[in-house]
């Protein structure tokens, strides 16, 4: 069994951030979301893993090297263009061969990890397996239709879904998809489908076996989802000082301060997790906040946000909340006459102001 990661596509949700960084790269509670993926495919007891790579190849190579950090041994996969799921599985043919497979995309997070998934797959030998969740909002979805125990048809987002159960980032196949990515032609947007390859499987009279799960899982491909997917992940820490917190400071609920990270006269409300070598000055840090490594904030309060290296916050009056901020970004309050917003904000910027 081998395991192929994607990490391709062009991340038109998240600009700008996406401009400069592999989406799967983004840390949710101070880890790549991506990390949660290889840490979960590793556990499900899978060591061959090819990561499918496009634009931001220098980067998610340079992230997750040869995979010895997991214990996995990574095989990197071009694709020149993101031109869909099932393309990337079509690229990735001399690494897969007709081997079994799981296919995981990279931004996704599944709480409870993939094992019962590969387990299932393992012992009922099925040509597919599908991960599937209920949802509230199936048209936004790949929907699934079941009938007597499997999965009998595919609908990407339907105007009337058949069921509630919209498609995971995680699916199981053998050998027969290598024939589906082939035979299928591209949808309407321009891109070879995954579910219409699984779709093709199915009118083959091949089996698609479903496998709901009950847990939190998140694509963290819009901003929304990967707030909340922050929020959630950081429940699952265990509070720990490494660093420093000076006795004027109030640190309550369940805070990590990392290594060499300094928190000084200010207040900080967990959950949240303060990243290496950053320096909290006289701020509210307020619940469900991930700040990654060599930040500053003085002056400022934060909350219900994500915000990444090396930026820093200054003197900012009003609370910031439900913002990510990407890499080396300086918010601070405009020192020059006369008093005016001074912005230089990349393509696709999203900016409230009071
Ligand atoms: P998506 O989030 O569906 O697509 P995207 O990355 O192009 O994002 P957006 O819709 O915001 O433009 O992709 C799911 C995962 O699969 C993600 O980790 C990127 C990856 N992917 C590839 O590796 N190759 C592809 O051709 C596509 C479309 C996605």
């Amino acid at each position: 069994m081998k395991a192929l990661v994607l990490c391709g596509g062009s991340g038109t949700r998240l600009r700008p951030i996406t401009h400069t960084m592999a989406k799967q790269l983004v840390p949710i509670a101070n880890k790549p979301v991506l990390f949660y993926g290889l840490e979960a495919i590793k556990a499900a007891g899978v060591e061959d893993v090819g990561i499918v790579v496009g634009e931001t190849a220098k980067e998610i190579i340079q992230a997750v090297g040869d995979g010895s950090k997991w214990g996995i041994n990574v095989t990197y996969v071009q694709q020149d263009e993101p031109l869909g799921l099932a393309h990337a599985v079509m690229v990735a043919e001399p690494f897969l061969g007709d081997d079994d497979f799981v296919m995981y995309l990279g931004d996704n997070l599944i709480k409870e990890g993939i094992t019962s998934l590969v387990e299932q797959f393992r012992q009922n030998r099925p040509n597919s397996q599908i991960l599937l969740a209920s949802v509230k909002e199936p048209e936004r979805f790949g929907v699934a239709e079941l009938a007597s125990g499997k999965v009998v048809k595919l609908v990407e987002k339907p105007e009337n879904p058949a069921s509630d159960l919209a498609l995971v980032g995680v699916y199981m196949f053998d050998g027969h998809i290598m024939e589906a990515v082939k035979a299928i032609k591209p949808s309407g947007r321009g891109e070879l489908e995954i579910t219409d390859a699984i779709q093709w499987l199915i009118d083959q009279g091949l089996v698609v076996d479903p496998h709901i799960i009950e847990g939190w899982w998140k694509d963290t491909g819009r901003l929304e989802d990967m707030l909340e997917a922050n929020r959630i992940m950081l429940d699952t820490l265990e509070a720990r000082n490494e660093g420093y917190v000076c006795s004027e400071s109030n640190v309550v609920g369940m805070v990590v301060v990392e290594k060499g990270a300094e928190i000084v006269n200010s207040t900080v409300r967990g959950p949240a997790i303060i990243g290496e070598g950053t320096k909290i000055v006289n701020s509210f840090i307020g619940p469900f906040t991930s700040i990654y490594y060599g930040v500053e904030i003085t002056g400022s309060e934060i909350e219900h946000s994500i915000i990444l290296e090396n930026s820093t916050v200054t003197d900012i009056s009003g609370r910031i909340e439900d913002s990510l901020i990407g890499q080396n970004v300086i918010v601070e309050r405009s020192p020059l006459k006369p008093a005016a917003y001074r912005l230089m904000l990349g393509d696709n910027s999203r900016i409230g102001i009071l």
